[in-house]
């Protein structure tokens, strides 16, 4: 049985990998926050305003435990979701966990480029949104590290990406 989990900061192609990896690899996608809209029928966006972070996160935790009992799937978190309650331990003793890391600076471009849609983010200045992530990723990386395997993303932001990214990927878990 396979059920591997993608982690790590907004804008580190968890979504864009899963997906790529899942078809590769013939399985089942899932993306956390999509999975929250379906079963919520609300953006993540409306649950932020409605409930405020401390109610999107108790969601978060429910469905993250819904979609982390399915077998043979890829799933992609949000990038919050490893570092409340005890969501990364639980991830740990459910699957292959991957944190994604990158740069800050990498980060930043990818979000510059569509940030629209995440709430907290929105309103931001490009030099507000660099000292937002860096600040934010220092307090998150304590969680991210804990994912049982890590690959770097930043070194393969390139045209050629995705499918390096897969190789890699499927190299570590042994695929
Ligand atoms: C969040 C990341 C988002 C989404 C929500 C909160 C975060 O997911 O879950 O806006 O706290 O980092 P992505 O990482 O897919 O953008």
């Amino acid at each position: 049985m396979q059920r591997i989990v993608l982690i790590g900061y907004m804008g580190s192609g968890k979504t864009t990998v899963g997906k790529a990896l899942a078809k590769d690899i013939g399985l089942p996608f899932y993306d956390l926050d999509w999975y929250i809209e379906s079963r919520m029928r609300k953006k993540v966006s409306q649950i932020f305003a409605e409930q405020g972070e401390e109610g999107f996160r108790r969601i978060e935790r429910n469905m993250l435990h819904e979609v982390a009992e399915f077998e043979d799937v890829v799933i992609s978190c949000g990038g919050g979701t490893p570092c409340f309650f005890d969501n990364i331990d639980y991830l740990n003793g459910q699957a292959q966990v991957v944190y994604l890391k990158a740069d800050p600076e990498v980060l930043h471009r990818h979000l510059l480029m569509g940030k629209g849609d995440r709430p907290l983010l929105k309103g931001k200045t490009p030099e507000e949104l660099i000292q937002f992530i860096r600040e934010q990723l220092e307090k998150r990386e304590p969680f991210y590290s804990k994912a049982r395997y890590q690959l770097d993303v930043s070194l393969m932001d390139n045209f050629d990406k995705i499918k390096i990214t897969i190789e890699k990927l499927k190299e570590l878990l042994n695929l």
